[in-house]
């Protein structure tokens, strides 16, 4: 355990912080759908599988989850191609649909998902997303955000280095030293 936290120049959102985020996210989604029909949440794997089994649990409308998985063509910063690995179970034509993300980094997971899914015609397309980092995608319109976040390395909280990491409560910023290497 205390080897792990070596690798963390700091807790950048602690697990209060984040529970209070998620409860402030939950209600305020509630309200806006309240009397629309079930929602479905579109959990993006792996990252956002805590933060919607959170979200999801303190919602008081009706909805329903379903997954998608997505990977990168090489960097993604190069070449901002993204694919599907895993596709939806269910259509969602005619559908309430929500992408519920752990991370908006470069954008380009969540402008491909808008793309994506906007021609399976739902009735509305939104997008819940915990963090962001800070300045670097003023374009890309997020409709629920827990934070702003620097352009650091983080983990926890669903979010990974080479899949350690994930489980952590919190989010923590990892130290250069721990991806440099
Ligand atoms: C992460 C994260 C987002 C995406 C955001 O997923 O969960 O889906 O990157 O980055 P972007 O804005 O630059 O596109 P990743 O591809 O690392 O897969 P994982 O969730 O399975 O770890």
């Amino acid at each position: 355990m205390a080897e792990l936290y070596e690798e963390f120049e700091r807790i950048l959102v602690d697990e209060e912080t984040i529970q209070n985020k998620v409860s402030e996210l939950a209600a305020k989604i509630s309200k806006d759908f309240e009397g629309k029909g079930s929602i479905v949440l579109v959990s993006i794997l792996k990252g956002s599988f805590m933060f919607t089994a959170d979200l999801a649990r303190q919602l008081t409308i009706p909805h329903y989850i379903d997954f998608m998985a997505l990977s990168s063509y090489g960097s993604k910063a190069i070449s901002g191609a993204v694919r599907i690995l895993l596709d939806l179970r269910a259509d969602v034509y005619n559908k309430h649909v929500m992408i519920v993300e752990d991370i908006v980094d470069t954008g380009n997971t969540i402008n491909y998902l808008n793309t994506v899914l906007q021609t399976r015609k739902p009735t509305s397309l939104s997008t819940c997303v915990l963090t962001r980092k800070e300045g670097k995608t003023p374009d890309v319109k997020v409709d629920y955000l827990g934070f702003e976040i620097p352009d650091v390395w983080v983990v926890g909280y669903g979010l990974d280095f080479a899949e350690r990491h994930r489980t952590w409560p919190f989010i923590a910023e990892l130290k250069k030293e721990a991806y440099e290497k």
